[in-house]
């Protein structure tokens, strides 16, 4: 019987958490760690899913650089990135729509389903919604690598009203309809300010943001980002993180994380926890 009220008490310690978040949007990128491991992948799912029958509307951005640079290197082909972004000609980003807008997004769907909700795939291709310009940092070319400009979020809305679960790929495309390749956490942070999100959430392959000596920051005001991109404490592929989350705090979203992907049910502790895992961003 202990054991059951225990169970009980559990469920109604969770209760101020669902009051708060319910109907309220929730834009997880997913990537890194969590994305490869088998028993991570699980209980990812299982948490995006209980999220959704609690009443909250979790949207999924995912990243597939792993899967992409396995790809590319079976063709002989090498990855290349300037500050986090992968340099992509034309080749690549055939490669890009088939394994992050086909395999891995459809893998995804597949997981979500398997958990038991019901994915919708998407890219940000479907009605024009993640919509982009090429983009030149410093002036340097990366190929069709682009810049979020607009977001059209009403297929999303619908779908998330509907019951759905998306599952967005981020590739998007510029005003003659070209492709072009776009960061997860860059596509993830657009989406949460269009869908006027609660929370942003960027899982990654690090316990969070860590400091000049490994150790983990758990809470960075948009001063200390700055002064960290500038020193090379923040760098790669956590410079795009950071980044977003100071736009999408800028856009009103409520909240912006980022989120150490490796640990067990990180999703649901990130929601049901005061403390959370990983390095929040504030202004
Ligand atoms: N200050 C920092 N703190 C933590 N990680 C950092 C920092 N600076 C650079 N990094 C690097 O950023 C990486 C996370 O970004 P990365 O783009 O590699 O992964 P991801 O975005 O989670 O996955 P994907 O790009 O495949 O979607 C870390 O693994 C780490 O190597
Ligand atoms: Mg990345």
């Amino acid at each position: 019987m202990k054991q059951l009220i225990d169970k009980a008490e559990v469920l109604v310690e969770a209760l101020p958490y669902m009051r708060r978040f319910f109907e309220k949007t929730v834009v997880i990128k997913y990537g890194g760690s969590a994305m490869v491991d088998e028993s991570l992948r699980e209980s990812f799912a299982v948490d995006v899913v209980l999220l959704k029958y609690i009443g909250l509307r979790p949207v999924l951005v995912h990243g597939g650089g792993p899967q992409i640079g396995r790809a590319l290197a079976s063709l002989g082909k090498e990855s290349k990135f300037i500050d986090g972004l992968r340099v992509t000609d034309d080749a690549t980003m055939e490669v890009v729509e088939r394994v992050l807008g086909g395999e891995v997004n459809a893998s995804i769907v597949e997981l979500v389903e398997r958990a038991g909700g019901r994915g919708l795939g998407l890219t940000g291709q479907h009605d024009s919604m993640l919509r982009v310009e090429r983009k030149r940092p410093g002036g340097k070319d990366l190929g069709r690598v682009g810049q979020v400009v607009k977001v059209e979020c009403e297929a999303i809305v619908q779908a998330t009203q509907q019951g759905y679960i998306p599952v967005v790929a981020p590739i998007g495309v510029d005003p003659d309809g070209v492709t072009h390749n776009v960061n997860a956490d860059e596509a993830a942070g657009a989406l949460a300010v269009a869908l006027g999100a609660e929370k942003l959430m960027l899982l990654t392959d690090v316990e969070g943001v860590l400091d000049a000596k490994g150790a983990l920051m758990s809470q960075l005001t948009v001063a200390e980002v700055a002064k960290h991109i500038d020193e090379g404490t923040i760098r790669g592929g956590m410079i795009p993180k950071v980044e977003c989350c100071l736009q999408a705090l800028d856009g009103k979203v409520g909240r912006a994380h980022v989120v150490d992907g490796r640990v067990l049910h990180a999703v649901l502790l990130e929601i049901f926890t005061d403390g959370g895992v990983g390095t929040v961003i504030t202004h």
